[in-house]
């Protein structure tokens, strides 16, 4: 059997590699090499001025849904992007499917470490969708077609007949070149990240600068501690916007007095302050957020929190497409999943600082802080669905970004421009 000089995967006789269960290949479509039509290298430079002369992205990565797949694989699928919380998989041998911008992916937690892991939804043999509905499997992962079977960890493990009738295995057929392809994975904060191209190098690497600015806040591992209430559902929204617009509206606090009346008395434009984070996030700072105060609300809080900044909280839209915020009782990531141009789900969760938390004398306080960001993301929807809208408008086209207030929000785009001009093939 001849090898690949360069990966040592195993060869067909024409020379073409042969995918293992640790080598994901794309087909790769030689016009996702090439900026779709509709923008242009200029409009993307534009984005890419300072802010006072800078553009925002023009209208077509918001309405196009040629742009929508280009993104899949030059914005989200080479970046460290949250796919869904874990808790979905609650008991060890869940398996569930889900659409990730119009790949089938499946999760899996494992029956022994309850690892989990994201695969290519797809079986080996002839390419049928594997797993059709969340289930929990006492057994294997078996394909409805012609019944191969795999493990949790993607391995082939069953090919009835493969070889003729009562034959299960064949001589040239090795299963240990046939197993599920894995996608790069990482869970932190509740959220399941994946890196589809596996090119985004270490989660731990990317998400550093996160655990280093929150560790004064929360300490250096309870963010991977935080817990949810099993039996507290989140929150989910269906928005007819696109992905981004969620994030740009995250990205600023400029829109809180008038979108936000209930909020922004109790954490008030003028307590807040943008920031940016390396190349990886931006977001706002509120030096005044005091709902706990304002409603009576008593939960636990993180242990190192600094008493004379309990008021004190951050927001922080990490690049692509998780929103986070950290609070001294509570924390949250709402994942923005894009699911066309012009339509995304929203999913929000809570996560609290200790066990103590889950008992029943902090129910009401748990609703209450859920309910004041079930207002809080409810009212964005309808300043997103209008920026949406504005978009199939000629009249518009980036339009232009304050440099005292949108610095997050400039941020981003700049990062989605960059993205589109490095794998859209344009210097
Ligand atoms: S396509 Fe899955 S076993 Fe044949
Ligand atoms: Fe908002």
């Amino acid at each position: 059997m001849r090898r690949c000089n360069f990966c040592r995967t195993r060869l067909w006789r024409d020379g073409q590699r042969r995918l293992s269960l640790a080598t994901v290949e794309f087909a790769r479509d030689p016009t996702m090499k090439a900026l779709p039509d509709s923008v242009s290298p200029q409009d993307l430079r534009a984005v890419l001025a300072d802010i006072q002369h800078a553009t925002g992205l023009p209208n077509a990565c918001y309405t196009s849904q040629t742009c929508f797949e280009f993104e899949r694989e030059a914005v989200l699928a080479s970046s460290w992007a949250g796919l869904e919380f874990s808790s979905a998989l609650a008991a060890t041998g869940c398996v569930k499917p889900i659409d990730f911008m119009g790949l089938p992916l499946l999760i899996t937690r494992d029956t022994e470490e309850g690892l989990i892991r994201v695969f290519h939804n797809v079986c080996s043999h002839r390419g049928m969708k594997l797993v059709p509905e969340a289930s929990r499997l006492t057994g294997s992962i078996r394909c409805p077609y012609h019944s191969w079977t795999y493990d949790l960890a993607g391995k082939l493990r069953g090919t009835p007949h493969i070889g003729g009738i009562g034959v299960h295995t064949l001589d040239h057929f090795d299963p240990g070149c046939h197993g599920l392809k894995e996608i790069s994975s990482a869970v932190w904060m509740g959220v399941i990240f994946i890196n589809i191209n596996g090119q985004a190098g270490p989660f731990a690497d990317f998400i550093a600068p996160v655990v280093a600015r929150w560790e004064k806040l929360a300490g250096s591992q309870a963010l991977n501690e935080v817990l949810d209430v099993p039996g507290d559902d989140g929150l989910s929204y269906e928005i007819a916007c696109n992905w981004k617009l969620a994030i740009d509206n995250y990205c600023e606090a400029y829109h809180l007095p008038w979108i936000h009346p209930d909020l922004n008395s109790y954490s008030p434009l003028e307590e807040h302050a943008g920031f940016t984070l390396q190349d990886i996030g931006s977001g706002q700072i509120s030096h005044s957020y005091t709902l706990a105060e304002t409603a009576g609300i008593q939960l636990p809080r993180f242990d190192v929190w600094p008493r004379e900044r309990l008021d004190y909280a951050e927001y922080l839209s990490l690049y692509p497409n998780v929103l986070l915020g950290i609070q001294a009782d509570h924390v949250f990531a709402l994942l923005v999943q894009p699911q066309t141009a012009g339509q995304t789900r929203e999913k929000l969760e809570l996560r609290y600082p200790s066990m103590e938390v889950r008992d029943a004398r902090f129910e009401d306080a748990r609703a209450a802080v859920k309910e004041s960001w079930r207002v809080v993301f409810s009212e964005d929807i309808a300043a997103v669905e209008g920026m949406q809208t504005g978009r199939t408008s000629p009249a518009y086209s980036g339009g232009v970004f304050s440099s005292a207030m949108e610095v997050p929000t400039h941020h981003f785009h700049n990062w989605v421009a960059r993205h589109y001009l490095r794998h859209g093939g344009a210097p």
